[in-house]
């Protein structure tokens, strides 16, 4: 017989791309082979809730499975982090999803091998008629744990390694769920950070990416005195070898310059950041508890690029929470204009039930679907613009992957962050390349090896 096949679903941020790597890592352990085309034994659902459409969307893609599972029985069926996290979600996933067999919350993801083995042997204990058995566990569990760092990882995104060093997020802003999915910041001690870097770089690694919710508040919660972001950047970029640091998300309110100075300190740390500012108003920013006014924003940009000329700077940006007026609106629109950043991914406020904001009196779709779309207007020609500066200059390229859809073409990052796309094969991949840009589309750029 052959071995069980699994699939994961992926939706949200890159801390549950990373943190499927590690639900794949628990069931390779367990035996369990990843699926290609065929129907798997066992699907995980690793969920986010940051907006209404990823909801939707996941539970449409549950509806499928509701199927599959009706002409399988066999098969087992698990809902795993963020959304699985909110305020009666396991009663809903009960009574209108009960062929789900499994529902686990983000801070028991461990918990999934002993699931997976306890359902198994209630199936083959089970006698006809008997309510059938579930494992349901969402505890938010508020120290650090040991054992999160004997979790295998089956990493997919070669020559990338995530790597977690923060946990949760204190800091409420008034639109955001993630405080309550997530729980309370939680660092993991430096030493630990440092040797799985380390482990990884020995494995061939290129890139590594740290991740946090707010990576600039890292330490915080350890209070030792030296455990911060700025020391842990200094470590982790004086590590021999050939191979490149980036980091999300900062939050502007704790960007410092001692951050800035650690990132200058070694040519490992890529000259890039993600800074997202979410408004440009001073009294949208306050109405979402953000702590930081455009001002403050504006003196934060210019420290990053004085200290470096060529960083690429990414935000986040949101239209319609509830107080914005078009007045706020045009504030954002100005500050997107002066920033220039390279790229910036924009949102429409989606109210998340249990966040201060949601119960404040919501502004029209029509309204913000127009602002989103001047917005992506106003940034995509910028975009463009810089975009054009490349062309012709030579950039240190990291090959990451063969360009979708391409033939004979692979792709890859400079250091600031930008998609660049060249000539080459799968042998290229992990390899570090100077590439001369010859022509530039929106976001993306293209080149050839020199
Ligand atoms: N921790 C990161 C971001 C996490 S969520 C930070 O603080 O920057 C990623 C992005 O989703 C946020 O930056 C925000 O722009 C967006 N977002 C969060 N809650 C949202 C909501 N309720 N509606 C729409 N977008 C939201
Ligand atoms: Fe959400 Fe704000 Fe925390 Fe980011 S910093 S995860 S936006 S509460
Ligand atoms: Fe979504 Fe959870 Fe990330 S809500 S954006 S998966 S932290």
């Amino acid at each position: 017989m052959g071995k069980e096949l699994y699939k994961i679903m992926t939706y949200g941020c890159q801390m549950n791309v990373h943190e499927s790597e590690k639900i794949a890592g628990i069931l390779e352990d367990l035996g369990y082979v990843e699926a290609q085309d065929n129907e798997p034994d066992v699907i995980v659902f690793n969920t986010c809730c940051i907006r209404d459409t990823a909801e939707k969307h996941i539970f449409g893609n549950l509806g499928v499975v509701k199927a599959q599972k009706k002409k399988n029985p066999n098969m087992i069926v698990a809902v795993v982090g963020c959304m699985t996290q909110q305020e009666n979600y396991d009663t809903l996933l009960r009574e209108k999803y009960a062929f789900v067999d499994i529902i686990l919350g983000t801070r028991n993801l461990e918990d999934l091998k002993t699931a997976i083995e306890k359902l198994k042997i209630s199936r083959a204990e089970q006698k006809k008629g008997e309510k059938k058995y579930r494992y349901s566990s969402q505890e938010m569990i508020s120290n650090y744990l040991e054992s999160d760092d004997a979790i295998p990882v089956t990493r997919t995104s070669f020559p990338n390694a995530w790597v977690n060093i923060i946990y949760g997020c204190n800091n409420f802003c008034t639109y955001c769920i993630v405080p309550y999915v997530r729980g309370r910041e939680l660092s993991r001690p430096m030493d630990k950070v440092v040797d799985e870097v380390r482990r990884c770089l020995d494995a061939g690694y290129k890139e590594i990416t740290l991740l946090g919710q707010n990576v600039n508040s890292y330490g915080n919660d350890l209070k030792d005195g030296n455990t911060n972001f700025a020391n842990l950047l200094r470590e982790v970029g004086a590590l021999p070898g050939d191979f490149r640091v980036r980091f999300m998300t900062s939050h502007p309110k704790d960007l410092t310059e001692d951050v800035v100075d650690a990132m200058v300190s070694s040519k490992k740390i890529c000259n890039n950041i993600h800074l997202p500012v979410q408004s440009g108003s001073n009294k949208v920013l306050k109405d979402m508890n953000r702590h930081y006014t455009r001002e403050k924003y504006f003196t934060l940009i210019e420290m990053l690029r004085k200290a470096m000329p060529d960083i690429g700077i990414t935000s986040d940006i949101m239209v319609g929470f509830p107080t914005e007026t078009e007045e706020d609106f045009k504030d954002t629109l100005d500050l997107v204009k002066q920033v220039r950043y390279s790229n910036a991914f924009t949102f429409i406020y989606s109210p998340r039930k249990g966040t201060p904001a949601a119960d404040m009196v919501q502004i029209p779709y029509e309204i913000k679907k127009n602002r989103i779309t001047e917005l992506i207007k106003v940034q995509n020609t910028i975009t463009k613009e810089l975009s054009n500066e490349y062309v012709n200059g030579v950039y240190r390229v990291l090959c990451e992957d063969i360009a979708p859809k391409m033939e004979g073409m692979v792709c890859g990052r400079t250091e600031s962050g930008r998609l660049v796309t060249f000539k080459g094969n799968k042998e290229d991949v992990g390899e570090f390349f100077n590439i001369r840009i010859k022509q530039s589309k929106s976001a993306s750029l293209f080149g050839d090896k020199e």
